[in-house]
């Protein structure tokens, strides 16, 4: 079709549906800092809008979406018109639109001379303008639509990393410096897991989380939130002279005290930028920040200056993106996990579909009541999120492409696995199962707990191993571990007769151990390691721990109300206290008394006991001990 043709009604009609879809999504993501679709899905539409304006040229309208960069801003803040367009960034997704932006710089410098970049990774967070003047934070605004942002100066100074004023000296007088705002994906991590076990909104992805932070009406919320920042590059500069080079200039913002990524580099030619984009790549995972890409800038201002920008990005800039964190795919079933502490997991059964590079078909949706609030129901559109070593979560429904009206899930009355009552105690995100460990599932999970390293340590006792013995009734509680024979364990798949002698002989040694270690393996709730230590040194013994009261409990340094409560329900369990009982009297576990003049007692030490005479006053610390044989 050439340039200019008229377009049908139809055509019309569909352009107008575009841009009304873009412009509905822009809001979404923008405003409500609650995107509808994955970026991957919303950079489609847009580039078929662009396609179409390309197409029919008479079409674009001033107030197509793409001709601005964002969204107005909100209400709530200051308008700040800045002082100049803050950019966005074209994007490559192949090695081939790499030598093709490299192509069109030497077309337009008219040059085939090499060209020398700065490199950088694309972080994934919030667009910044910090205005410094006489080297003093004057003020901080978002990108908003490109030309006016909103005045975030308060929020801003709430992170410690922005520097309220400049290190040094030979600041120009009024520096303008851009950067990303992010929040690190521990923080991130760590923020949802708090708002989901509350109940409260947790944020789609760590972008969204900085960006809904940066935007809180109260600095002292903001405050709270784990963000931190990297200076990517400059704006307005009066009274004062920078480097000529990109590279340069950022050197100088950080002797200045502005952070800027580790990871930038500076290479030349597409090909020196297509290598940095796969070692970036290779170590995306290790990042302790979120990217999606990477960023190549001419290095030179001179050169800059030459290129200059068509109306959305510069021509001197071109992002290489990653492939998606998050995807579209459709829910196929919702079945419960059961975990340990009888804790039941919704899980999104999903197509397959690869997120990042990984073919992700299952994806947690944590507890019930998350499940409730995102609605999720079989047959849904959802969009499913895949980032570092973390499990695979459903985000949200895509809600318009629900068809029909399928059922909506609910949680199970009684156990998929054993069939005992689901409980949900009011105020609680989480639903349990109330079979305790009549229930397979939790009966295995209690196993692995019970037999691994920091617990009784049972070398070789591994997962799959566990799961076939408690399948086959063979093991159902702690102590049918230790009447477990040689001849039982070689019957086992991928078991021959000297791995089950092994077995045997780490089964033995396990008898020998700590009573914290005891304690811990237990699988109370919320009782870790650090708990069972506290709880052994200020009762010496199982027993006092056995019939303390709340009181008696809420003693010990680390323990509150919440761990009382578990400890004091997991030992009114008659069936807690018989297997704790077959344990110790039947099994003879054991470990060295504490608190009791002993002339000399064994404690388990690198694999060896050792015997050694002395008063222990704690489980880590004894009087003067005198080893006398090993
Ligand atoms: S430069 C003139 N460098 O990506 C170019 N942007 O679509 C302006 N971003 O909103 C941006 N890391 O917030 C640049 N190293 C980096 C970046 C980066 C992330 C964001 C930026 C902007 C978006 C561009």
């Amino acid at each position: 079709m050439s340039p200019g043709a008229k377009p049908s009604a139809d055509t019309l009609r569909q352009y107008e549906q575009l841009k009304a879809d873009i412009e509905r999504h822009q809001y979404h993501y923008y405003v409500l800092s609650e995107p509808l679709l994955p970026d991957i899905e919303f950079d489609r539409l847009f580039q078929q809008l662009l396609d179409f304006e390309q197409q029919y040229p008479n079409l674009t309208s001033a107030e197509s979406p793409t001709q601005r960069v964002g969204v107005k801003p909100d209400d709530g803040f200051t308008e700040v018109v800045h002082l100049q367009r803050m950019l966005s960034l074209d994007n490559a997704f192949s090695d081939e639109q790499v030598h093709d932006f490299e192509r069109r710089i030497h077309d337009r410098l008219n040059t085939a001379a090499a060209i020398r970049y700065s490199v950088e990774p694309k972080l994934d967070g919030a667009a910044i303008s910090i205005v410094y003047e006489g080297g003093q934070l004057l003020r901080a605004a978002t990108r908003g639509d490109g030309q006016k942002g909103e005045d975030v100066t308060h929020n801003v100074k709430t992170i410690a990393s922005v520097p309220l004023r400049l290190l040094g000296d030979g600041h120009p007088d009024v520096l303008e410096v851009r950067g990303e705002i992010f929040m690190p994906s521990a923080g991130f991590e760590a923020f949802n897991a708090r708002a989901r076990e509350a109940g409260e909104k947790v944020f789609a992805n760590p972008r969204n989380a900085a960006a809904g932070s940066l935007r809180q009406l109260d600095p002292s919320v903001t405050a709270q939130r784990p963000l931190d920042i990297f200076i990517y590059g400059i704006g307005v500069v009066e009274g004062g002279a920078l480097p000529g080079f990109h590279s340069e200039v950022l050197q100088q913002l950080q002797a200045w005290g502005l952070k800027v990524c580790p990871e930038i580099d500076v290479v030349i030619g597409a090909d020196g930028c297509l290598d940095y984009y796969r070692s970036i790549g290779a170590r995306r995972e290790a990042l302790p920040y979120e990217i999606d890409g990477v960023v190549y800038k001419v290095d030179g201002y001179d050169l800059q200056r030459e290129l200059g920008q068509v109306s959305r990005a510069p021509r001197w800039a071109l992002a290489h993106k990653f492939p998606a964190q998050e995807q579209l795919t459709t829910v196929k079933a919702i079945d419960f996990q059961v975990g340990r502490t009888g804790a039941i997991t919704p899980v999104a059964r999903l197509a397959p579909v690869a997120v990042a590079g990984v073919v992700v078909s299952n994806a947690t949706l944590h507890n019930i009541g998350e499940l409730l609030r995102k609605d999720v129901r079989v047959g849904d559109t959802v969009i499913v999120r895949r980032a570092g070593d973390v499990i695979p979560e459903v985000v949200r429904v895509v809600i318009e492409r629900r068809s029909g009206n399928p059922p909506e899930v609910s949680l199970p009355e009684h156990c998929p696995v054993c069939g005992s009552d689901v409980v949900c105690p009011e105020g609680e995100a989480v639903a349990r199962c109330s079979g305790g460990l009549v229930c397979a599932a939790q009966r295995k999970q209690a196993l692995k707990h019970f037999v691994s390293r920091k617990a009784l340590d049972i070398e070789g006792m591994g997962s799959k191993l566990i799961d076939q013995l408690v399948d086959s009734g063979r093991v159902s509680h702690f102590s049918d571990l230790f009447a477990l024979t040689a001849a039982e364990l070689a019957q086992m798949d991928r078991m021959g007769e000297k791995s089950a002698k092994n077995l045997m002989a780490a089964i033995e040694s396990a008898k020998r151990t700590t009573l914290p270690k005891f304690l811990y393996a237990l699988g109370i709730r919320e009782v870790g390691e650090a708990t069972a230590l506290s709880l052994a040194n200020y009762f010496g013994d199982i027993e006092p721990i056995i019939s303390a009261s709340m009181d008696e409990l809420q003693e010990v340094s680390d323990v509150g109300p919440v761990v009382a409560e578990h400890i004091r329900s997991f030992m009114n369990q008659q069936h807690n206290r018989e297997v704790i009982n077959d344990l110790l009297r039947r099994h003879k576990i054991h470990w060295p008394k504490i608190d009791k003049p002993a002339a000399d007692i064994e404690l388990p030490f690198s694999g060896k006991t050792i015997v050694v005479t002395g008063t222990p006053v704690s489980y880590t610390h004894l009087t003067l001990p005198t080893i006398y044989s090993v």
